[in-house]
């Protein structure tokens, strides 16, 4: 994860900054070790980050001037920040009832939408008009996804019933990378 999530995490960088401009913090959802949330540090030293992933997770890992590691548990707190960030492969790894309860975990964490409060969410889109390769690659993941770990891949319809159901107004979808887009999720 940590290796693929260097290759993901750049190519958002350099292709969606503007996602990230003005946001003064954020909270790496699921942030394992840190890695995507140590390359939006460098890259916006004004935005402080908060990586929440399981104690013994986080245990021992070193943060610098703007990057903290809290140790918990996402179904019970998130940090408050302007933004959540359930980043590459947090909410295809659930079911939907428990993706709600964590969408709404993330809700009571972030201000308005008026107030810049937003998801900003790198996952997958599941989308048949792809060429052919991508989508079957898609297919592939969402049937690792089932078996592994009861989760599932989403199509945007899947995405937008979520969102609603855990009581998001709107959301936007940035194609990103092959098979992973950008989904921004305002309150
Ligand atoms: C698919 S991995 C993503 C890892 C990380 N995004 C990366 O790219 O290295 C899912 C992460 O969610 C974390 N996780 C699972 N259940 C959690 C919970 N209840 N609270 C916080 N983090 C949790 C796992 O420990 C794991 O690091």
């Amino acid at each position: 994860m940590a290796s693929d999530a260097r290759l993901v995490i750049s190519t958002v960088i350099e292709n969606c900054k503007g996602v990230f401009e003005g946001l003064k913090s954020l909270v790496d959802l699921g942030g394992g070790t840190g890695t995507v949330a140590k390359f939006i540090a460098n890259a916006f030293p004004q935005i402080n980050c908060t990586v929440l992933d399981l104690p013994h997770v986080v245990e021992g890992c070193e943060g610098s001037k703007n990057l903290i590691y809290v140790g918990g548990d996402m179904f019970k707190f998130i940090p408050l920040a302007d933004v959540i960030l359930p980043e590459q492969s947090i909410l295809h790894d659930w079911s939907d009832d428990y993706c709600i309860k964590i969408l709404k975990k993330c809700k009571e964490a972030i201000p308005s939408k008026e107030n810049g409060g937003r998801l900003i969410i790198i996952d997958i889109v599941m989308d048949h008009n792809r060429d052919h390769n991508s989508y079957e690659t898609q297919l592939f993941m969402d049937m690792l996804m089932m078996v592994g770990v009861n989760g599932k891949e989403r199509s945007e319809q899947e995405w937008a019933k979520l969102f609603s159901n855990a009581g998001f107004s709107d959301y936007n979808i940035i194609p990103v990378l092959e098979l992973r887009s950008v989904i921004e999720v305002y309150p």
